[in-house]
């Protein structure tokens, strides 16, 4: 059931009340897509799962250069606007075993939306790259050419793969993540500049 105290739009509003790179937005904006996707497949509450995946980095904007306060700093935030406990907890979820954030250094991942998120934040990284070298172009992307750069470490290397096979956790094969994931992106195509 869904239990969300902001509107998408007042959202979108909040992300944009604060100093956004293009790239972030983007980013923002792909991990929305791709969990609503993830929600729909996996018979969960699509509003709720990309309301996560839109603000999950809602404090990025203000940690961006120092990573230790990422997902700190977004509590606060939050919980002025309404969100509870669990939504929190859901966003700081993906910053949980990062040893630069030292309260999250030894936290694990629980739930299946956590590893959803997770999991669907790391991989706009290897899609967006992908789409960028076949010259923005995302609406002819094959299933198999974004399997081969999911195989291909050295592509889009700071994208770990091992947090993208979480989707695993939460009940999904990783070539048919892949494939959604890629198809969700391609939806919202003309949002984040590709074609
Ligand atoms: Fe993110």
């Amino acid at each position: 059931m869904t239990n969300l105290p902001l509107t998408r739009d007042q959202a979108l509003e909040l992300l944009k009340s604060m100093p956004q790179l293009p790239s972030d937005m983007n980013h923002y904006l792909e991990s929305e897509a791709i969990m609503k996707a993830l929600a729909e497949k996996l018979g969960e509450d699509v509003e709720y799962w990309g309301m996560l995946g839109l603000l999950h980095d809602v404090d990025w904007s203000l940690t961006r250069e120092d990573w230790t306060e990422h997902c700190v700093k977004c509590v606060e935030m939050l919980k002025e606007k309404g969100f509870d406990d669990e939504f929190i907890e859901n966003v700081q979820s993906h910053a949980y075993g990062y040893d630069e954030i030292p309260v999250f250094k030894d936290k694990e991942r629980s739930k299946r939306i956590q590893h959803a998120l997770i999991a669907s934040e790391t991989l706009t990284g290897i899609i967006y790259a992908y789409a960028l070298m076949r010259g923005k172009n995302i609406s002819t992307m094959a299933l198999k050419g974004i399997k081969k750069k999911f195989k291909d470490k050295a592509f889009a290397q700071n994208c770990n793969r091992d947090l993208v096979r979480e989707i695993e956790k939460a009940g999904l094969e990783v070539g048919e993540f892949l494939e959604l994931s890629m198809n969700a992106i391609k939806e919202i195509k003309g949002e984040i500049g590709l074609e």
